[in-house]
């Protein structure tokens, strides 16, 4: 199993030593792993001038799966918007073609507490928000800032082709078969014509999965409906902008962001995995980073490249039982728990498993 790894820019090289202490530890099941690092990100920009260099790009078209810690930071904000980190993010997404985005949202029952929303509103969510992710608004032609008589102005285009929103919306409704067999399609069709096509294909494709239970949500209402009621919901799917942010929504439930891992497809299961959070420059170096979102994006890499669900199940059951033990970084600290930094979190997992 070959995986390259890329820690990128801020709290990421500390969050994904932990992930790779993880994976090691499981060679003595027996299991191979070859771990390359690459560079993305804004520490590519540093080294070479661009953020997503050749020697990445060839390392991960290569490599089995992806392993990303986060990037950015504001170092980087007076560079071109194609020197710009994220633009790293973006363009190996494209590159590998992983436009099935799968963001889980669940609560350790041990951070019911950790959460700002009382307990009975989140206490047993499981939700799996699946967000397209090469497509849509981010990447959409005509994009740009120009002259207009005698002002800027700013514009970007919002785009799915049928094909686009089909092979989405089959992985949907295929992971919603094996959960609890309940799709929630998020669009904004009163206004927005890209997402009319949405809902329409969405809808004809259901016909083929004739036990999953569809239906759909205009994405203001679903904003609102994931903080009413979040339990309402199963697997969620939607395009780029709109599970970006649904997602960093959703992930408050769990009591931190810090605690999303996720996983990001191609049509053959081939993954980049990462947590949903940023490299958050304010913490990096300080060794207090949360990597349990990392540590649980290893979880999914087994499970959906590697089919090593054995495996993933155990990473996923260390990490509930080192909640239960007490530990907790900052993030999700709360009085008469065990404060712990990156290390010691990584230690404690790496202990249970
Ligand atoms: C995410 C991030 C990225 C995105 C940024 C860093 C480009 O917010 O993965 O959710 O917007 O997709
Ligand atoms: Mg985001």
């Amino acid at each position: 199993m070959k995986i390259a790894v890329l820690a990128g820019d801020g709290i990421g090289p500390e969050i994904v030593a932990q992930a790779v202490r993880v994976l090691e530890a499981l060679t003595s099941d027996g299991m191979k792993f070859e771990t390359e690092p690459a560079l993305l990100g804004g520490c590519a920009v540093d080294a070479t001038g661009k953020p997503f260099p050749e020697a990445t790009r060839k390392l991960v078209t290569e490599a089995d799966a992806v392993l990303l810690g986060a990037v950015g930071g504001s170092q980087y904000d007076k560079l071109t918007r194609e020197q710009r980190p994220e633009q790293g993010l973006l363009a190996i997404r494209k590159e590998l073609n992983l436009f099935a985005n799968l963001r889980p949202v669940v609560l350790y029952s041990e951070l019911v507490n950790a959460s700002t929303l009382k307990p009975e509103v989140i206490s047993g969510l499981d939700i799996l928000i699946i967000r397209e992710l090469t497509g849509g608004i981010y990447f959409g032609e005509p994009r740009g800032i120009k002259w207009h008589d005698d002002q800027r102005v700013g514009f970007n285009t919002m785009i799915y082709s049928e094909s686009e929103i089909r092979r989405i919306a089959h992985v949907a409704f295929q992971v919603a078969h094996k959960r609890d067999q309940k799709l929630c399609s998020v669009d904004k069709m009163n206004v927005l014509e890209c997402t009319q096509l949405w809902r329409d294909v969405v809808t004809k494709i259901a016909k083929e999965y004739p036990d999953v239970e569809l239906s759909h949500m205009l994405v203001d209402n679903a904003a609102m409906q994931l903080i009413r009621n979040p339990k309402q919901f199963d697997v969620m799917v939607t395009g780029n902008m709109f599970g970006d942010i649904l997602s960093d929504e959703a992930s408050m439930l769990t009591g931190s962001i810090g605690m999303l891992p996720s996983a990001s497809l191609d049509d053959k299961n081939k993954g980049l995995y990462e947590p949903i959070h940023g490299s958050a420059p304010d913490l990096a170096g300080k060794d207090v980073a949360n990597p349990l979102a990392t540590i649980l994006s290893t979880a999914m890499m087994l499970r959906y490249t590697f089919n090593q669900e054995v495996a993933a199940v155990r990473i996923e059951r260390s990490v509930k039982k080192v909640l239960s033990q007490g530990y907790r970084t900052s993030d999700i600290f709360q009085p008469g728990m065990r404060k712990v930094g990156t290390t010691e979190m990584g230690d404690a997992v790496l202990m249970n498993l």
